[in-house]
């Protein structure tokens, strides 16, 4: 079974989550793009929901689906999240960012009455950091400065290039750099947030620590349900 098969397994568990009338927090990536394609076939038979996307990629899955849309500056209450993930720890704690959405991700995360992650068996990990870098959002000044201060808490950083359409660095949907850290596997994610965030000119890090309520990871062997219980 291939890894798209095994995103639509937990998409799929997602889905069955979903309540007529619910305000849902849709979030960015594949797996989501996987979900929202299997949402939109319960919109044509009936199902009225509203979402608040976390990314321009997410707004603009909600424009290819028809979904309606409500801008995230006008909520402060999601009844549900859904959204995907990079890497995942058996104690639901997980990397994001990957997609330079990890901010508004994570405000719509806390927003949220039940976060709801979907991913991939490739995305488990025994610690955190084992197969990824830890995304983080900087205000574009403090760049060196953020570097200097990860440096000294024993990561490896690097500031993310845009790639092929523009030179020099990526810029996030809210116009701030992002910068890739690589730890050695983590023992205290937790703690490890906790510092990160304290520098100042971090405006948010994609380590996501007791935040999921349930993770859904698609086997090729069938679903695999982890909780925080
Ligand atoms: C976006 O910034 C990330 O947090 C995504 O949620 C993550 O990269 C998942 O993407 P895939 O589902 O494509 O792996």
């Amino acid at each position: 079974m291939s890894i798209e098969e095994c995103k639509e397994i937990a998409a799929r568990a997602a889905l069955a989550e979903v309540l007529n009338e619910m305000v849902l927090g849709l979030g960015t990536g594949s797996t989501v793009e996987r979900f929202a394609e299997l949402l939109s076939s319960e919109i044509k038979k009936g199902l009225r929901i509203k979402v608040v996307p976390t990314s321009y990629h997410s707004i603009q899955m909600a424009l290819k689906y028809g979904f309606e849309v409500l801008p995230i500056e006008t909520v402060d209450k999601v009844d549900l999240v859904v959204d995907g993930a990079d890497e995942v720890d058996r104690k639901l704690n997980m990397i994001k960012g990957r997609g330079a959405a990890l901010a508004r991700e994570k405000v719509v995360a806390y927003m949220a009455l039940r976060r709801v992650y979907i991913v991939s068996y490739d995305k488990v990990v025994d610690k955190l950091c084992s197969t990824k870098p830890v995304p983080i959002e900087v205000l574009p000044f403090a760049y060196n400065y953020v570097m200097k201060k990860l440096r000294e808490l024993g990561g490896e950083p690097e500031l993310r290039e845009a790639g092929r359409f523009k030179d020099g660095p990526l810029i996030t949907d809210n116009g701030n750099f992002i910068i890739d850290v690589h730890f050695k596997p983590l023992d205290d994610p937790h703690e490890l947030e906790s510092k990160i965030k304290r520098i100042p000119g971090v405006v948010e890090v994609g380590l996501f620590c007791g935040i999921a309520d349930v993770v859904y990871v698609g086997r090729p062997d069938g679903l695999e349900v982890l909780t925080n219980s």
